[in-house]
């Protein structure tokens, strides 16, 4: 992040702190409820977000070299993401030409062939059709058109985005919408993948989301975790088009008050999440990089899968490298798995239980009004009459 935007962000923050404030939005906002237990509204999102949007798959860093692959089936579609010997991203669908059997499972390094566990027909890097046993069996089918299904992918900024349906490019330009310098500056493509978390949860998508996009339930739910570490009730949010970014100060900010605007640093001094609509978001943790993407589970409006990943400047190599990340990993986990995620599961349940038909977003949550405001008017269904 410039400079510039760091010191501007940081006389926002001690603006907010003398006025006992945090950011605003213009006015309220009512969500309404069917937002989380609708099933005609799932259906849609799965067809507009989850099949014609492209999703971020993973970090450039996690297939880093030639050889290195990834393999998802979050959005309910199997997908390979390799990097070929030219170093250039591919994505397909993970499904074998012969029968349909996934050809990759996992991830992994070093490839330069996948072989079909079922009866090793073998593709290469580019999902070219390489090899399928007996000569004489397939006459008609020139191997050429027997190539995995490529799937449109884009590279940029260290973040690797995939369109689970094939057809059509993704518009490098649009993904970012604003941010993409900003992210560029993180560098993301020198991270190092530490781990990977993948956890079923009785809720809706959506819900993992909005735990992060608003922090004045810091004080309160983590009062023992992070609100020792955390400004409690103060974010700077800012939209950029679909996505945003809030900025977390940490207490220690303050520090940087009695110090000249030169040597003021943001970054060690807050959290920063990045909202890239509609699933993903990016932490900045100060030292480290975490990443959450949140998807439904098939066809239920109250079940998801969050999967979170967690990055570290330097390869993990030493005991006393892993017993530090595996500390800050542990604290994620009890944060958003013992203190966040319970609370969902419970407003989950309250939802279905029709006490109310809309759920009220307070002007000092304004990044969850942005965030329903555009996914509504993304798939095109109408805002509540206004109070
Ligand atoms: S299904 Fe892949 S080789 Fe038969
Ligand atoms: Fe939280």
């Amino acid at each position: 992040m410039k400079h510039s935007t760091q010191v501007e962000l940081i006389k926002r923050v001690f603006a907010l702190f003398e006025a006992k404030s945090t950011s605003m939005g213009e006015k309220i906002y009512r969500n309404p409820v069917s937002d989380y237990t609708c099933a005609d509204q799932l259906q849609l999102e799965q067809q507009h977000f989850f099949r014609d949007y492209p999703l971020v798959m993973c970090l450039s860093s996690q297939i880093a070299n030639p050889g290195d692959y990834v393999t998802d089936e979050l959005s309910g579609v199997p997908v390979l993401v390799t990097r070929n010997s030219e170093g250039q991203v591919q994505a397909f669908l993970n499904v074998c030409r012969h029968r349909g059997a996934a050809v990759a499972s996992g991830c992994g390094q070093g490839k330069k062939l996948f072989v079909c566990p079922y009866h090793a027909w073998t593709y290469d890097l580019d999902g070219r059709l390489r090899s399928r046993g007996p000569a004489d069996a397939f006459p008609e089918i020139d191997a050429d058109n027997a190539s995995l299904v490529a799937l449109p992918v884009a590279e940029k900024h260290g973040i690797v985005w995939v369109k689970v349906t094939p057809g059509g490019e993704i518009d490098t330009n649009d993904l970012f919408q604003g941010l993409g310098s900003e992210i560029a500056s993180y560098k993301l493509d020198t991270m190092h993948h530490y781990q990977t978390s993948k956890l079923n949860k009785k809720m809706n998508w959506k819900l993992v989301i909005d735990t992060f996009l608003e922090t004045w339930h810091i004080g309160t739910l983590h009062r023992q975790t992070v609100a020792p570490i955390f400004q409690p009730n103060i974010n700077v949010f800012d939209a950029f088009g679909r996505n945003g970014r809030f900025i977390l100060p940490r207490r220690s900010i303050l520090e940087l008050k009695d110090k000249p605007e030169e040597e003021w640093d943001l970054l060690t001094h807050s959290a920063i999440i990045y909202l890239l609509f509609p699933n993903t978001l990016i932490v900045w943790q100060g030292d480290h990089i975490e990443t959450w993407r949140s998807f439904p589970n098939g066809a239920s409006t109250n079940e998801c899968i969050a999967e979170a990943g967690f990055y570290t400047p330097e390869p993990v190599t030493s005991d006393k490298a892993k017993n530090h990340w595996d500390k800050n990993m542990a604290l994620l986990m009890a944060t958003v798995e013992d203190e966040d995620f319970p609370v969902c599961l419970d407003i989950q349940r309250g939802f279905e239980a029709n006490a109310q038909s809309y759920i009220t977003f307070g002007r000092n949550e304004p990044g969850l009004t942005h965030y329903h405001h555009n996914m509504r008017s993304a798939l095109g269904l109408k805002e509540a009459p206004a109070i």
